[in-house]
């Protein structure tokens, strides 16, 4: 089988090393980063000599497929350049920075027939993985209510280490409304199967924290699913708060999850049954009902398990390489990748427009030029 040739843009991209390495027929040929040190840093761990600064330089070389993981404002202008150049793209989060951005991804995915897959690595923690298959086996009877939350204070990020500001403070921080929502939409979507997200609402407490930029002291959206579902998606990059960045809990008619929030706490659930009617429930461990994960989670070796982000860096890989040998859209497709991003974009609308309801479009194949706007 030929090798498929895979290029790295951005340090980030080594997380999917040990993926990479451990799928047979291929192979990475070429790493660049704009930034030289950084740049010969990751090329001589991955042993590669093709070193590219200028990311549409990389394009020129016989890379089959890209994996971008520069700063998000980058992620569209070189997922759409690579698609251009024939290239597969697997783009780290969030997949665009603006509405127009967005549509004209899709677009470029459609024209181009390339593989677009969106890195979302915390849909494939095995407890995600385990609920969504406890939620199949209908233990929770119908789901109906999520939230997912992300609590991550990135002070010590926004400037580099040489004193400089990072990226990260204005387009992160330097924005309003929750600028980082996938980590904690895309886990609870995995509970809520052939369902999307068609309204948001985003509130905010304000700007509480002295550190001088615009994003709010956190931030909740309530989005409403076409199902009628509810979902809460917090996000709070600024407050006095341990980091926390994959709490979540499902509500369904026969019962619960809660994700654990600290070192000592546990994953639980709980369910109405016989010897627990509903004004009785109690809390059991998660992990008792570890038989309905997915073998390849089940089985997971050592190794994948570190791989980061409790496997999910691993599988994300294995996922993307399938797709591309397959030449079939993964389930983190283009669509699903705008629509959780367009959460957070719209959401800077919303908190500053009084908590103002917004409709997230429905991103789709062939989607009428009509309705590439946003709905005021
Ligand atoms: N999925 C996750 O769990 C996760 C975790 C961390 C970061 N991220 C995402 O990864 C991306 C990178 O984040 P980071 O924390 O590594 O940022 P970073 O600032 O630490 O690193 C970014 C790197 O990209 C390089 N770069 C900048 N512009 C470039 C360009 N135009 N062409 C080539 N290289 C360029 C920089 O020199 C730097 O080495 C972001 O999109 C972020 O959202 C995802």
């Amino acid at each position: 089988m030929k090798k498929i040739k895979i290029g790295i843009a951005g340090t980030r991209g080594l997380s999917t090393l040990m993926g990479l390495k451990a799928i047979e027929d291929v192979e990475i040929t070429a790493m660049c980063d704009l930034d030289e040190t950084h740049l010969n840093e990751a090329a001589d761990k991955i042993g590669v000599s093709n070193r590219y600064r200028v990311f549409d330089d990389m394009l020129e070389s016989d890379v089959d497929a890209v994996i971008i993981a520069t700063p998000m404002q980058c992620h569209v202008p070189q997922a759409i350049a690579a698609l251009e150049a024939g290239k597969h793209v697997m783009s780290e989060v969030t997949a665009g920075v603006s509405m127009d951005e967005l549509f004209w991804l899709c677009e470029c995915v459609e024209k181009y027939g390339k593989i677009y897959m969106y890195a979302e690595n915390y849909i494939y923690t095995p407890e995600v993985q385990l609920v969504k298959s406890m939620v199949r086996a209908g233990l929770f009877g119908e789901p109906y209510y999520a939230e997912g939350m992300y609590m991550h204070n990135i002070g010590s990020i926004l400037t580099y280490p040489n004193g400089k500001r990072s990226w990260r403070s204005y387009w992160q921080c330097g924005k309003r409304g929750n600028f980082y929502p996938t980590h904690s939409i895309g886990p609870v979507m995995q509970w809520f199967p052939g369902d999307r997200i068609t309204e948001i609402s985003t509130f905010s407490p304000g700007v509480w924290n002295d550190v001088g930029l615009k994003q709010d002291s956190g931030t909740t959206t309530m989005c409403r699913t076409e199902k009628g579902k509810l979902l809460n998606i917090r996000t709070d990059c600024m407050s006095a708060h341990p980091h926390n960045m994959d709490f979540y809990h499902l509500q369904g008619t026969l019962g619960c999850y809660r994700s654990k929030t600290h070192g000592s706490d546990f994953h639980r659930v709980s369910f109405i049954g016989e010897d627990s009617p509903i004004h009785a429930m109690q809390w059991k461990k998660l992990e008792d009902f570890e038989d309905y994960l997915p073998d390849r989670f089940k089985y997971a070796t050592e190794e994948q398990k570190h791989a980061g982000h409790g496997g999910g860096d691993f599988f994300i890989v294995e996922d993307f390489i399938n797709a591309v040998r397959d030449n079939k859209q993964p389930d983190l497709d283009v669509y699903t990748a705008c629509e959780w991003t367009a959460v957070g974009l719209l959401s800077a609308l919303s908190v500053t427009n009084n908590a103002k309801h917004i409709e997230i479009p429905h991103f789709r194949k062939n989607m009428p030029l009509e309705e590439k706007i946003v709905k005021l």
